[in-house]
């Protein structure tokens, strides 16, 4: 009974917040985090964890397209990631490997054409997690309706410092001078690319950093950050629709700032520009033809008239 509440409670809250929103953000990237703890808490281990984590993620897909959003990367595999041991390394492997495969086949990725790509190092993963991924890539590249990042074996600062090494090297090659490196030349360098820059970065089960995720196209804090306390298999919907509020509110006061910026440089430059017209008037308006002359108002333009009011 308890549960049923809740339930209606949610689905209900779920549809307030789906009316109210009314900007989509384009990127949304995630970082899935609290698996192990989800699996502690329920007397379980790591790699239940996991396997739990990966139904969300199936869904959080689906929560994405249904709203709008074109392009969701998910974190599923850090560089850090590759201390932990090897219980918990090798059946985590063994779902990336199945997850990849059974997004490839799936019919709601071929429906909607979404296009899956690896974000990472990935030739430092097991071959079996390379061949999902070169799979996976292979059945879905002539799509552009969705793009679905998985960042594997990725790291924000290892990803950086490839890119400065491969310059460093044009540039002793004498192929690159300093003065050319421009973003385009970092970016040619950085793992596959998202397609856009990130919107909004979710990251569940409390800690609240973007631990090496995305520094490139998270682009500072351009990105709209969410954290949230439930463990990645817990992240209900509602959760994800309090995440996209999150990005509209911030969308929001973006543009409210960016408007007072304009009207406050309008104010300025206007009133400058306007006295300084004013004074030219003034001065040279006798120089005008009498037909032209007629049409200047005296209100706007003639002091003396603007002082005796
Ligand atoms: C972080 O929680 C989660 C991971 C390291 C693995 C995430 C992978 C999946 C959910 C599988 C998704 C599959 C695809 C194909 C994208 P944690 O282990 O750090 O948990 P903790 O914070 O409680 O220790
Ligand atoms: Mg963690």
């Amino acid at each position: 009974m308890r549960e049923w509440f809740g339930r209606q409670v949610r689905s209900g809250y779920e549809r307030l917040l789906r009316r109210e929103i009314e900007g989509v953000p384009t990127h949304v990237a995630v970082i899935q985090d609290g698996n192990r703890r989800y699996a502690r808490q329920n007397g379980a281990d790591a790699p239940d964890g996991h396997r739990a984590g990966a139904e969300t993620t199936e869904q959080v897909l689906e929560w994405c397209q249904d709203l709008g959003v074109e392009e969701l990367t998910l974190y599923a595999f850090s560089t850090e990631n590759f201390d932990r041991p090897d219980e918990e390394l090798e059946p985590l492997f063994d779902l990336l490997e199945g997850k990849l495969r059974e997004f490839a086949d799936a019919d709601r990725v071929h429906e909607n054409g979404v296009c899956i790509r690896a974000l990472g190092d990935v030739e430092r993963l097991p071959e079996r997690v390379q061949d999902a991924v070169a799979y996976a890539e292979e059945r879905t590249e002539g799509y552009d309706r969705f793009v679905l990042n998985v960042a594997l074996a990725y790291g924000g600062r290892a990803e950086l410092l490839s890119a400065a090494r491969s310059v460093l090297s044009d540039v002793d090659a004498g192929a690159l001078s300093p003065g050319e490196i421009d973003v385009e030349t970092v970016e040619e360098r950085l793992y596959e690319r998202p397609v856009r820059d990130v919107d909004l970065i979710i990251r569940t089960g409390g800690d609240e950093r973007t631990s090496n995720f995305l520094p490139w196209y998270a682009n500072g804090n351009e990105a709209a950050v969410f954290f949230c306390a439930p463990y990645w298999p817990e992240f209900r919907q509602v959760d994800f629709l309090r995440a996209i509020r999150t990005y509209e509110h911030r969308q929001e006061s973006w543009r409210t700032a960016r408007a007072r910026r304009a009207l406050a440089l309008l104010r300025a430059t206007g009133s400058a520009e306007l006295d300084e017209a004013r004074n030219v008037l003034e001065r040279f308006r006798d120089a005008l033809p009498s037909s032209e002359r007629e049409q200047l108002d005296p209100e706007e333009f003639d002091a003396d008239e603007r002082a005796a009011d």
